[in-house]
């Protein structure tokens, strides 16, 4: 469903599938820490790590992702022939974890899908307020006041999958709960024909 935070469109769908054994097997997953949370070991620094959704235990679940995707390349970039998955893996943020500030680089769209975790902690996107961020004026004296951001705030919902611009920073609040909470991060580029007025062509194959 097509929907707007921040007067930007953006996208929210929930998963008709098995939710509860999508969080069960993300929970398997081997995991590596970080300073606040842990990643999915698939991945490493090199990028020659795995991508999530290469793995068959979560194929059900990527197959609707992709079906989702569908949907929003017919919005967002009618004339490509596929908006692919070109990177996604996993994080766990155990009780009193949180996810830190990041944009997602080297993609067209990002998403998120939330397989466990409670509906109060939040992911809080930050859009540079226009009447700060071409100026070097700050009234308020600490610019990390929330005047300088336009903040929109998603709730964690099992099952729900959302498609946002991947260069907006986000971060998500701590886990209040008592249990791990999983979500899953895939990056998408359109492949296929990139055009502008039928003239500005590129044409790309996204693997
Ligand atoms: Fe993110």
């Amino acid at each position: 469903m097509k929907d707007s935070f921040l007067g930007i469109p953006f996208y929210r769908f929930y998963y008709p599938g098995d939710v509860e054994k999508v969080a069960y097997d993300l929970e398997n997953q081997q995991w590596r820490r970080n300073d606040f949370n842990w990643i999915w070991a698939g991945i490493n620094e090199r990028g020659t790590g795995r991508n999530l959704h290469d793995e068959s235990i979560f194929a059900d679940l990527f197959t609707w992702i992709n079906e989702c995707l569908e949907e929003v390349r017919k919005d967002l970039a009618p004339h490509a022939t596929a908006l692919k998955l070109c990177s996604s893996w996993a994080n766990k943020n155990d009780p009193g974890d949180h996810f830190f500030d990041h944009t997602h680089p080297n993609c067209f769209l990002s998403s998120n899908y939330y397989a466990s975790g409670h509906n109060k902690d939040k992911t809080v996107w930050l859009l540079p307020n226009p009447w700060y961020s071409n100026s070097n004026i700050s009234p308020f004296g600490d610019y990390t006041d929330t005047k300088y951001h336009i903040m929109h705030e998603e709730e964690t919902e099992p099952g729900k999958y959302i498609c946002f611009p991947p260069h907006i920073r986000h971060y998500a609040q701590p886990n209040t709960t008592n249990r791990p909470r999983m979500t899953i991060a895939a990056n998408a580029f359109p492949s296929g024909l990139i055009e502008s007025g039928g003239v500005s062509r590129l044409r790309v194959e996204v693997s």
